[in-house]
């Protein structure tokens, strides 16, 4: 598994990927998210790559805490291994609206998020991320923290939508490694590329 993990991430020094594997997520990756991961591979075999890697989930863990995020959005939810890593960062009475068209995959993981204790700040709605965005929008919902894994080849449609769903002064992270020139020229973020996982970047709105 280890192989695999190391073939699909954007740093394509095996070493140094390994490295990071090796020493700084091995043995900090909670042990349902580890438990997530071997279910997602169990069922769906080299598709479970799709899945957010532990540096990446380490990653996103920090970012939420420092951020003191209470309110969360989520698009691409696959077997929940970036929605289980929300959940445990956020606080008891967090919330995350979590958007995919699959329930089944979500199905994998809902064991461990039961387990893990944090069902309750999770809103699962089984849909294209679209519709729900336009639903968000006419009710006013504002996020302070956007992570989007889905179907890339929309990522520049969310942007305008996601821009105004986000709270001044939240983030949007997406999982990806192109869109990055055109987010570099919108002045209504500051951004920082993150060589983690599949490449992720972080867009902060300022206006
Ligand atoms: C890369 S996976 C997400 C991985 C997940 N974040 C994790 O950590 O396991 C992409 C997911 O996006 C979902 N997806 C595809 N098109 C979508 C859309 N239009 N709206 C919402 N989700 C979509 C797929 O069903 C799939 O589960």
């Amino acid at each position: 598994m280890a192989d695999a993990l190391v073939c699909k991430t954007i740093l394509k020094n095996e070493t140094l990927q390994q490295y990071i594997f090796d020493v700084s997520t091995k043995g900090r990756e909670h042990k349902l998210l580890k438990e997530i991961r071997e279910a997602s591979f169990e069922k769906y075999s080299s598709n479970a790559i799709m899945g957010v890697l532990p540096d990446e989930g380490l990653f996103l863990s920090i970012l939420l805490k420092l951020m003191n995020a209470k309110k969360t959005l989520e698009i691409g939810v696959f077997t929940g291994y970036s929605l289980l890593t929300t959940a445990l960062a956020l606080p008891d009475d967090g919330k995350i609206i979590a958007v995919d068209p699959s329930r089944e995959a979500y199905e994998v993981g809902l064991p461990f998020i039961r387990e893990a204790g944090v069902e309750h700040k999770i809103t699962f709605v089984e849909s294209e991320a679209f519709p729900v965005l336009d639903e968000l929008l006419e009710k006013g919902e504002q996020f302070d923290f956007v992570f989007v894994d889905a179907d890339k080849e929309n990522y520049k449609n969310y942007h305008e939508k996601l821009l105004k769903l986000v709270k001044l002064g939240g983030a949007i992270a997406r999982a990806i490694m192109d869109l990055n020139s055109s987010l570099a020229s919108d002045p209504r973020i500051e951004i920082s590329q993150v060589p983690i996982g599949d490449g992720v970047t972080l867009c902060r709105r300022i206006i």
